[in-house]
């Protein structure tokens, strides 16, 4: 049997390893969702994350997963007459285009091989040819380690179709790397917290333009528990729609002060210290899934040149060392694998891990 009260330490791309004095602020007394305590909490909360993103726009903190804010980003911003171009390139936004239609909107997918870039060129001559309300883009594809080049689309976005809204998922990409929200002319970027954030599941964090907002008016059937304007009146208040899940919130605050501490600049630098170390590595034992100018700095997706049998690997470590990576996502089983090095995890926990696993196939 499983002896979940010794859990694995975790490099899987999430949930991540959470360390004690996180876990610590899980374990506070709760709070009254309506007391002022709460709402000062919630407001020092939503200031930092404006602060780290760069943002003076609407920051929305939800009890669900990512996956909430996929459909709330939907039912919030396109109306069901209405096209979305969805930029598929690997299980997670191929997973976004299924709930867009689930949604009950029309979607067009403009696919690329799993392991290459969405670029703005590829875009561009998709959103030329047709009428599109919004595009969906992943910005680190967790299931392959790729980062799309979102600034340069975004640029161009910007420059030629400024209409279009842009509908971004950051999942394995906030905090790890840069999100400057109001430059960049995003409309959404959500994530959840067990990512770069190293915490828990359990909370998903929206950053929400006051255009999508404004637009989310004119949208029918939004439903309850994801809607924006309901969201909004309860923001003013640093409220939260529902009950929020305020134990996560103690714990984003507290890893959002050390973030702002830090400064979000070495919080990018100690991300690509970690992945350039993870990524050499990986060329010099196996090689890289995705070309390295699009690699993702929070977790790296190894392709599994020797042939090692990648369970039985995992297996091992874990008997070991009490310690799990990623197998391949999906069809890539077996065939990559994947090690994440965001949040609270280090330089030294990544040596080690790599040293274990170099030992085992050795
Ligand atoms: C890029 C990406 N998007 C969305 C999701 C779904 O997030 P959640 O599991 O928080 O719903 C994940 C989960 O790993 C992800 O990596």
């Amino acid at each position: 049997m499983v002896d979940w009260k010794k859990p694995p330490r975790l490099f899987i791309p999430g949930p991540i390893k959470v360390d004690e004095d996180v876990l610590a602020q899980l374990a506070l007394p709760t709070l009254g969702h309506r007391g002022k305590e709460y709402a000062q909490l919630h407001g020092e909360t939503v200031e930092m994350l404006k602060e780290m993103f760069f943002t003076s726009q609407n920051v929305f903190l939800s009890t669900s997963s990512a996956s909430g804010l996929w459909e709330a980003a939907i039912r919030n911003c396109v109306k069901e007459d209405e096209t979305v171009l969805a930029a598929c390139c690997g299980a997670f936004s191929d997973k976004w285009a299924d709930v867009i239609e689930s949604c009950g909107r029309k979607v067009e997918r403009l696919k690329v091989d799993w392991g290459k870039p969405t670029t703005a060129e590829l875009l561009d001559e998709k959103l030329a040819n047709g009428n599109y309300a919004a595009i969906t883009i992943v910005y680190s594809e967790t299931s392959t380690g790729l980062m799309n080049p979102v600034y340069e689309i975004s640029k161009m976005m910007k420059e030629k179709y400024p209409d279009v809204l842009v509908l971004v998922d950051a999942v394995s990409a906030m905090v790890g790397l840069p999100v400057h929200f109001d430059e960049l002319g995003w409309d959404i970027a959500l994530a959840s917290v067990q990512k770069a954030f190293g915490i828990p599941p359990g909370l998903a964090i929206a950053l929400v333009s006051d255009r999508a907002l404004e637009k989310s008016k004119s949208v029918a059937n939004r439903g309850y528990y994801f809607d924006f304007q309901l969201w909004a009146k309860a923001a003013a208040k640093n409220q939260t729609l529902v009950t929020p899940n305020i134990p996560h919130i103690m714990a984003l605050n507290y890893q959002c002060r050390k973030l702002v501490k830090e400064g979000m600049e070495n919080v990018w630098k100690r991300h690509k210290t970690m992945a350039d170390f993870v990524r050499n590595w990986a060329k010099e034992n196996f090689g890289l899934f995705c070309e390295e100018k699009y690699a993702t700095n929070t977790l790296t997706t190894i392709k599994n040149t020797k042939g090692i049998n990648v369970a039985e690997t995992i297996k091992a470590v874990q008997e070991k060392h009490n310690t799990i990576f990623g197998n391949g996502y999906g069809k890539l089983k077996e065939e990559a694998f994947r090690i994440a090095h965001m949040g609270d995890i280090t330089l030294e926990d990544v040596t080690e891990l790599t040293g274990w696993i170099a030992e085992e196939i050795s």
